[in-house]
């Protein structure tokens, strides 16, 4: 695939496939077009070359006999319902209460009925520990409390792909911990498909099955964790490790 913003161009030949159940971390120097590519997953940026498949359905665009059409969009509307994404920012709707928040996409986009949202709501709720908060607007809440409640909120759609972009960046460092608790538990009791950008190597070799280093929209290197946190093979992947490695 291929993304241009103007005449720059950031993301280059870029072909990469994840099989479902797997967890995939994307790491790289700012710039490098890493929340470029989950925007793009994600339907939020114009793809503007190539192709995108989702369990081998086109997201945006197909071949059709070698022309580059859009797909329909009752197509993309439908494939997009399965992909959710969490923002660094939250990125929760400040008018609407946490409830609200949770049941209105289950609600409005999957047609579920307002009852079984609810109820699955409340369990993500008790399941993000704030169970306690269902009346609460975001705004009266704390950093970490409106991130659960973004993560409450994909998972109330039953998302087969999750996309996690810097989750736990805008966090006060004490309670980055109870975030990524709640995440390494959604890896272990599901088989979503996640596609992952993090700062927290720890967290991320911890849970992914593997990681891409990325610089100026190409994948440098890409392998097992252990292998790219013990013993990245390219330069630009030492370099890059141990910049984020030594400032924490
Ligand atoms: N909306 C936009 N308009 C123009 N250029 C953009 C836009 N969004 C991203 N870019 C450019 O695309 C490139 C990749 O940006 P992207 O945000 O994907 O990087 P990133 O790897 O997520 O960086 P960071 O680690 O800082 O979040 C950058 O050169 C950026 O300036
Ligand atoms: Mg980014």
């Amino acid at each position: 695939m291929e993304k241009r913003f103007g005449t720059n161009t950031v993301l280059k030949d870029l072909n990469f496939s994840v099989a479902r159940g797997e967890r995939v971390t994307l790491i790289g120097p700012s710039g490098s077009g890493k929340t470029t590519i989950l925007r793009l997953v994600m339907t939020l940026e114009e793809l503007t070359g190539g192709y995108i498949y989702v369990d081998g359905q086109p997201l945006t665009y197909e071949d059709r006999a070698g022309r580059r059409v859009p797909v329909p969009k009752k197509q993309q509307k439908a494939l997009r319902t399965r992909i959710g994404m969490v923002f660094q920012q939250f990125n929760l709707f400040p008018n609407m209460t946490v409830l609200e928040n949770i049941i209105e996409a289950p609600i409005h986009v999957l047609g579920q009925s307002r009852k079984d949202a609810m109820s699955k709501a409340y369990s993500l709720l008790e399941q993000v520990g704030l169970p306690d908060k269902a009346d609460a607007h975001p705004l009266s809440l704390s950093g970490g409390q409106q991130q659960r409640v973004a993560i409450a909120r994909a998972l109330a759609m039953d998302p087969e792909i999750l996309l996690l972009d810097e989750v736990t960046s805008a966090l006060d460092p004490e309670v980055v911990g109870d975030v990524l608790n709640i995440l390494r538990d959604v890896a272990d009791s599901t088989n979503v498909t996640m596609l992952i950008v993090t700062h927290e190597m720890g967290f991320a070799r911890d849970v992914s099955h593997k990681v891409m280093m990325f610089d100026g929209g190409r994948v440098v290197e890409e392998g097992h964790p252990d292998q790219i946190f013990t013993s990245p093979t390219h330069a630009r992947t030492q370099q890059f490790l141990s910049a984020v490695l030594g400032e924490s």
